[in-house]
């Protein structure tokens, strides 16, 4: 239909809009973050056992599959072994507080327990390795990562709205079963 000649005004707004996506980059990438809403009410960051901070540690560029691995299966991305942070801080800023606490956990050999942010309703069925094969980036579901001091729910990712809206409008299957296993 966009392909075929037409004189309808109808059919020229469409094509002057899709001209203009084609041409802008910048309203492509606003609207492929707006494929997830922003988080509607505010969500505080919770209090974490260690104030790690992703704004400080990602101004050095350190890629995400660095400390997120997205192992087999692909559900989830996981959190890093203690062992991922003592590649630095065996020797960076040892004297800080925090960093004392990050070393008695890698010596005490305990994962550290980091409170959850974004969660799924248990026996929604979920999995990053779709996303990321399709190519969806990581900012687009959480939000500008880099810029977080700390890290809180700031994308409503969870809600079956933005699961379905995001589907619908990519054409990724949407039938209650893609979701929800019996
Ligand atoms: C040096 C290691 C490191 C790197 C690199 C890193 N992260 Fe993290 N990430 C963490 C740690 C530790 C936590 C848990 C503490 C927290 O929530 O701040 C975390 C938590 C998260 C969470 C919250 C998960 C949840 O639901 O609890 C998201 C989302 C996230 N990271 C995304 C990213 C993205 C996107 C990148 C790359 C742009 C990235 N991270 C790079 C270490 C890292
Ligand atoms: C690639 C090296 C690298 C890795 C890996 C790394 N960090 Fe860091 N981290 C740094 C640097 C550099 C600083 C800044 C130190 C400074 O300003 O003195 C820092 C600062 C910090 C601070 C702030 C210290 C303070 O009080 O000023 C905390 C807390 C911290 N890191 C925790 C972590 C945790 C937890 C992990 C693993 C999830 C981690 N880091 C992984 C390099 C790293
Ligand atoms: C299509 C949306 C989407 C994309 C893209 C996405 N995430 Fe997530 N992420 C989620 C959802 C939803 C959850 C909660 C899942 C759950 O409850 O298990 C989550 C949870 C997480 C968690 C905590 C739980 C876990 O999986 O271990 C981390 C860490 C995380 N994401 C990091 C990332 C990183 C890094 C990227 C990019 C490489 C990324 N995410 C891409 C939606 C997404
Ligand atoms: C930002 C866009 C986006 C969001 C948000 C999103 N998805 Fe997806 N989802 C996709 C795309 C794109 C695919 C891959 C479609 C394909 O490969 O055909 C996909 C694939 C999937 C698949 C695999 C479907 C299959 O082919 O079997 C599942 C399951 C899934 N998503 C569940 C979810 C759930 C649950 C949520 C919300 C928590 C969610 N998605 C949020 C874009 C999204
Ligand atoms: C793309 C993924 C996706 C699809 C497709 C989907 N859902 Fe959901 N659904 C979710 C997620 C994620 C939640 C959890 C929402 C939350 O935590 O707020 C949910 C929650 C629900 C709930 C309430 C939660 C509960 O278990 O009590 C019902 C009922 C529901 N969905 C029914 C449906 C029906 C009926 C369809 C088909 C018309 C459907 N869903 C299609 C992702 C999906």
């Amino acid at each position: 239909m966009m392909g075929s000649a037409t004189s309808s005004r109808f059919g020229i707004t469409v094509s002057l809009a899709a001209a203009l996506l084609f041409l802008c980059p910048a309203t492509r990438a606003q609207q492929s973050v707006k494929m997830v809403p922003d988080n509607p009410s505010p969500h505080p960051a919770p209090e974490q056992p260690i104030p790690y901070s992703h704004k400080q540690h990602l101004a050095f560029s350190l890629p995400c599959k660095r400390c997120h691995t997205n192992p087999e299966p692909g559900n989830l991305m996981t959190f890093p072994a203690t062992s991922v942070c003592m590649q630095c801080h065996a020797s960076i800023a040892k004297d800080k507080t925090s960093i004392q606490k990050l070393a008695s956990y890698a010596a005490s050999n305990q994962p550290i327990p980091w409170v959850r942010v974004y969660k799924v309703l248990p026996g929604v069925a979920w999995s990053h390795r779709p996303h990321l094969d399709a190519g969806v980036k990581c900012e687009t579901c959480h939000g500008e990562v880099a810029e977080m001091a700390t890290m809180s729910e700031v994308t409503s990712v969870t809600t079956m709205y933005s699961c379905l809206h995001c589907h619908e409008m990519n054409h990724a299957k949407s039938s209650c079963d893609t979701c929800h296993k019996r």
